[in-house]
């Protein structure tokens, strides 16, 4: 495997970065989760868009245009015959020392890796995914803003392990008012009485490439869709759950806490947009 540092593709082996990283002491950087499909970049630009507000949501300077990294990412998937690839930028704030929080401006640091796609397995999208509504709370936005993608993603790997230790697939985050924000990996979308919610993103949320793709799904099919703050009652009435992002697409949520949603079997909203969405990752990426 052939991996991007810092301007260079090297081996696996070689692609190393300092212990002295500012990504590995304190988390200090940005990250971007992309998908090549039959070769084409999925939204590369609105990927591209949102690390650049992320890095200037955190003063990162000195990330490479988009014209570069596009072709760094194009290398990098040619150079490791990939087709079908999940992609991962990683943006920290350079190297430092331990203690130095401020941190002297140094080059950022940059790696991009790409591997072969690794799709859910079907069943459990047939099935759609339990969740739990977590004990860890979003972090709140004047903390920092979870429109951006920060690689400081300890309140979520917790609230992940609380999910898998209680038999759930994904967690789904409240904020200190209890209303619903998003899962730990994931955007979350309800469906009552026909009318798509999801809460406000950016706002209590990530803006996901795949939500904003989803809305102009329903947007275009005539669905009536809503960004709104949501109360966790909201769930009591919903009569489809769903979570989307780069490598779930549209997953159908069944249960909450071990309770239905709606029939307990995917809904046909969600189904619906599940297969539009495959269907605009197929027309925009394949050939283009
Ligand atoms: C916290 C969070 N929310 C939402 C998403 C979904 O974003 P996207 O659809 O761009 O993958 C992600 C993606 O990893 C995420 O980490």
């Amino acid at each position: 495997v052939w991996v991007h540092v810092n301007g260079r593709l090297v081996e696996e082996t070689e692609a190393t970065v300092s212990v002295f990283g500012r990504g590995f002491l304190y988390g200090d950087g940005i990250f971007e989760s992309l998908r090549a499909i039959g070769g084409g970049i999925f939204r590369l630009d609105r990927h591209l868009d949102r690390l650049r507000r992320s890095a200037a949501r955190i003063a990162l300077e000195g990330l490479p245009d988009g014209g570069r990294l596009g072709a760094a990412i194009r290398d990098l998937i040619a150079r490791n015959r990939l087709v079908d690839a999940r992609i991962r930028i990683t943006v920290t704030r350079g190297s430092g020392r331990p203690g130095d929080y401020a941190g002297a401006a140094g080059d950022p640091t940059l790696v991009i890796y790409a591997a072969p796609f690794q799709p859910l397995d079907p069943a459990v999208r047939e099935r759609g995914v339990a969740v739990t509504l977590s004990s860890v709370r979003q972090v709140p936005a004047d903390v920092l803003d979870p429109a951006v993608k920060s690689i400081s993603r300890l309140s979520a790997v917790l609230a992940r392990r609380e999910a898998v230790a209680r038999g759930a697939f994904e967690a789904i985050l409240l904020d200190a008012g209890g209303h619903l924000t998003e899962g730990t990996v994931s955007n979350l979308f309800l469906v009552d009485a026909g009318r798509i919610r999801t809460p406000p993103a950016p706002g209590v949320g990530l803006p996901g490439v795949t939500r904003e793709a989803v809305l102009e799904i329903a947007a275009g099919a005539g669905l009536q869709a809503s960004e709104e703050p949501l109360p966790v009652s909201a769930l009591d009435s919903a009569g489809e759950l769903f979570l989307t992002n780069t490598s779930w697409e549209v997953l159908p949520v069944t249960r909450v806490d071990g309770r239905p949603v709606g029939a307990g079997v995917p809904g046909p909203v969600t189904l619906r947009l599940a297969r539009d969405f495959r269907d605009l990752m197929r027309r925009e990426c394949v050939h283009a």
